[in-house]
């Protein structure tokens, strides 16, 4: 069923009266689907509610939750952009409820749908968790010593050159949200992509001067169209990592390491 006829379904939304209040009158459309509940069909839902200063969507939808539909699933933690909780899409576009201000929008009528490419829970709320833990194994992200460097109580912590630290440090502030996966159009016709969040992952450890691993080794893992080949290099990705991370710029050059190290 397309987003469009799904729209056209929207209930009715009652009247505010705007004479004593200050903010917008906002219109939040929401996909209501919950698989988990026999004979449940996706529908969109329309909820009105007074935007107030400061307004983030996260706030939007704990007050439709508080005031106007309890059973309503979506994700949140932080409420501070760093624990990738609350991706959703927005207007058509993957963002962070919590960092989104309603402000931002001229037009008051804003429409949620939950992120493609994952396993849907309910309304907005899906499991990138079971992704994650997916790409974590296939990746392997963690470090591959040797058992001898391996740090130990009585050891010396090792020493990494700051400049080093500071290029790992920028590729590690990935908040595993999934925004990058649902942007990502090789993703969602090709189930097996690993995607940006693992092409970033790789690009991390490999940097990595503790870890062992070789470009022959990371060739056996990303050296495919699973991996760095089949990227279109369209980069939706970079468009709406929250997080800004160099996508670009890392795809390229892992696919001239993976040409080399082919
Ligand atoms: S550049 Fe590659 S990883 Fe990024 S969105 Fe495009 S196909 Fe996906
Ligand atoms: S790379 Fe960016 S968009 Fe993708 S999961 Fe990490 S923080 Fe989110
Ligand atoms: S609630 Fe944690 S990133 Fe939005």
């Amino acid at each position: 069923m397309s987003i469009s006829s799904l729209v056209s379904q929207q209930i009715p939304v009652s009247n505010v009266d705007d004479a004593d209040q200050h903010g917008r009158c906002l219109t939040i459309n929401v996909l209501r689907f919950n698989p988990q509940l026999s004979g449940d069909q996706p529908r969109m839902h329309s909820y009105q509610l007074r935007e107030t200063q400061g307004m983030t969507l996260f706030i939007a939808l704990n007050e439709i939750r508080e005031t106007q539909e309890p059973s309503l699933l979506f994700d949140f933690v932080c409420r501070a952009g760093i624990c990738g909780s609350c991706a959703m899409v927005i207007n058509g576009r993957p963002g962070l409820a919590c960092r989104t201000l309603t402000a931002s929008f001229d037009h008051p009528v804003i429409t949620l749908l939950p992120l493609p490419g994952f396993e849907l829970i309910g309304d907005l709320s899906v499991n990138t968790g079971k992704f994650m833990r997916a790409l974590s194994a296939q990746v392997e992200s963690w470090i591959h010593a040797e058992p001898a460097s391996q740090p130990g109580i009585d050891q010396i912590e090792a020493k990494m050159e700051p400049e080093l630290a500071e290029q790992i440090y920028e590729l590690d502030r990935c908040i595993e949200c999934g925004c990058c996966v649902s942007a990502c159009g090789t993703k969602l016709m090709r189930e097996d992509f690993i995607g940006a969040v693992g092409l970033i992952k790789v690009a991390r450890f490999r940097l990595d001067s503790r870890d062992q691993r070789r470009d022959a080794d990371w060739y056996d893992i990303i050296g495919d169209d699973q991996g760095i080949f089949g990227c279109m290099s369209l980069l939706g990705c970079e468009d709406v990592c929250p997080k800004e991370l160099p996508h670009q710029t890392q795809i390229a050059f892992m696919r001239r390491k993976m040409i080399a190290a082919s």
